[in-house]
């Protein structure tokens, strides 16, 4: 498991158990990065159900193959959100650290939307980079490589724009002090100093959950 996976991973919990993802469920992870979530949905789904594990870069495709080789659900492909075509639509479209770094976000909203059965779920985990801290000081992040770094506070807007139907929002942040993972991720993403005595709040993670109408 990659670090991003195991200091965010609570708050797939709460999303997977919210929507009630079952076995035998067909999923697309856009923007899947490493796969960590596409090996995580993989578990959920079982071995009758299907991953479509979704990167825009081509070498991501081959690592999610190769991390996610023993699980035959998984399909590794290289696609854009905002032009997505599965060869079957899915129950679940999700999407965490996306949104942030696409040019026209709406666009990728929208593709997501499009590859989603009637009565089937968008949900989404953007972050709102400004809410971090580290103890009474804003994180800094470099917001040139982050083209919208509040996007989860859009969340809403843009899956109603998509023609779905918000059903519920929260927010989770991961925390930490000391030698923790949270601060071990911050120095590993970030030049963060961060003394013993610090507190560091993570960017909260916006998650939003649309359903499209049947
Ligand atoms: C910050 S990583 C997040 C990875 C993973 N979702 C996670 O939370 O750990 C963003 C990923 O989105 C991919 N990406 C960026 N623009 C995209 C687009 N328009 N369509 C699909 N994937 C895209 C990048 O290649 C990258 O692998």
């Amino acid at each position: 498991m990659g670090l991003r996976d195991d200091v965010y991973r609570r708050s797939l919990k709460t999303a997977f158990d919210r929507i009630e993802l079952a076995v035998g469920s067909k999923c697309a992870d856009v923007g899947a990065g490493g796969g960590d979530i596409a090996i995580e949905l993989a578990h959920w789904v079982g071995d009758i159900g299907r991953v479509y594990a979704i990167d825009i870069d081509p070498k991501r495709r081959n690592e999610v193959a190769e991390k996610a080789a023993q699980f035959t659900q998984v399909i590794a492909i290289t696609q854009a959100a905002e032009e997505l075509a599965l060869p079957e639509p899915v129950d679940l479209a999700f999407c965490r650290f996306l949104l942030l770094g696409v040019e026209d976000p709406a666009q990728a909203v929208a593709g997501m939307a499009r590859i989603i059965k009637p009565g089937g779920w968008l949900v989404a985990q953007e972050p709102v980079t400004s809410s971090g801290r580290v103890g009474h000081h804003p994180l800094r992040v470099d917001t040139e490589a982050i083209k919208h770094p509040d996007i989860g506070l859009d969340l809403v807007r843009l899956m109603q724009g998509a023609g779905l139907e918000v059903v519920d929002t929260w927010a989770e942040a991961p925390c930490g002090f000391g030698g923790s993972d949270v601060v071990s991720y911050l120095e590993q993403m970030t030049e963060a100093k961060v003394d013993k005595g610090d507190t560091v709040l993570l960017p909260p993670l916006l998650c939003a959950v649309a359903k499209k109408p049947s």
